[in-house]
């Protein structure tokens, strides 16, 4: 494992905007003398950021853009060029996840967003990127997956899958990309932050995954740690490390586990999986 250089480097990070995206930026900026550019939708939440950062809001920029259409991502790799901004590293953050349903109650056209923006966002990021990350000194490629790549969650069952195509695009990568590119995949538990703002939560349910879950901040500040180290499997947050140290050597139990906890739960939010 060969340490990554992160201090000074200039990152770009998509879902920048809320949750560990934001944290993300916070930690780069404020600890690490990074120069991030945010990638999002919210304009809102960006002003909002920004502000937080105070002194330091000169080292953040962001664009906003939907992270799922090719085009946005040749455009925005164009622009860096334009401009001759070299990227050091890539953060693919950005995610969705639809309101915990069984497959059979969800239609197509949920399947598709969810893959275009957990998965093909990736791919597309990746694509554009790589040929100006390659001129950086230090370049590298982080991609943001879920405990769910290693044991998938009832419930979610396409968010799973587009999680597993990331971890797996991401470690062929990390082969292909060997001693040019650093290329780390991260696999977070819960935490609460904006992922669940479509899944109609109760206080019980928020609670549940507090207690189950860890700190936003935390996750970022273990990310951080990860990539500084130079790993290439950054696992956070302990039901994350739970489970995946436990599908690796049984992972058919660790699946039926998952299931009995989250359906017997008793949570409105896992309601409609029994
Ligand atoms: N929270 C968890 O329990 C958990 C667990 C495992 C893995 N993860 C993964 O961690 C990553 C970050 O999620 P989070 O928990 O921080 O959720 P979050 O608070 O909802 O943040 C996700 C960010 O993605 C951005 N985004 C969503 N769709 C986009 C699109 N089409 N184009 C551009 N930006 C888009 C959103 O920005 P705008 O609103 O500005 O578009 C938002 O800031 C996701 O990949 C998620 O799957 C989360």
């Amino acid at each position: 494992m060969t340490p990554y250089g992160i201090n000074r480097k200039t990152v770009v990070i998509t879902g920048a905007s809320g949750g560990f995206g934001s944290e993300l930026c916070k930690i780069l900026i404020n600890e690490h003398g990074c120069r991030v550019i945010g990638i999002g939708r919210s304009r809102e939440k960006f002003e909002e950021l920004s502000q937080s950062l105070g002194d330091r809001k000169n080292k953040f920029r962001y664009v906003l853009f939907d992270v799922s259409v090719r085009e946005n991502w040749q455009r925005f790799a164009k622009k860096l060029e334009k401009k001759d901004i070299i990227p050091d590293l890539l953060i693919n953050n950005a995610g969705i996840m639809p309101p915990f349903e069984k497959f059979e109650d969800e239609d197509g056209e949920t399947a598709k967003s969810v893959m275009d923006v957990n998965f093909m966002s990736v791919v597309y990021g990746c694509e554009a990127m790589i040929p100006l990350l390659l001129r950086s000194a230090e370049g590298g490629i982080v991609n943001v997956a879920s405990s769910a790549a290693f044991s998938p969650v009832v419930g979610i069952a396409i968010y799973s899958a587009s999680k597993g195509a990331v971890k797996n695009f991401t470690q062929s990568l990390c082969e292909e990309m060997r001693g040019r590119l650093y290329i780390g995949c991260v696999f977070p538990g819960f935490s609460e932050t904006g992922l669940f703002r479509d899944s109609r939560l109760t206080e019980e349910d928020l609670s549940f995954i507090g207690g189950l879950g860890t700190d936003k901040a935390e996750i970022a500040a273990a990310i951080v740690r990860g990539i500084a180290n130079g790993r290439k499997l950054i696992v956070c947050g302990k039901d994350s490390q739970m489970m995946t140290a436990l599908s690796s050597v049984a992972p058919s139990s660790a699946n039926a586990l998952y299931t009995k906890v989250l359906t017997e739960s008793g949570l409105e939010m896992f309601r409609r999986l029994k």
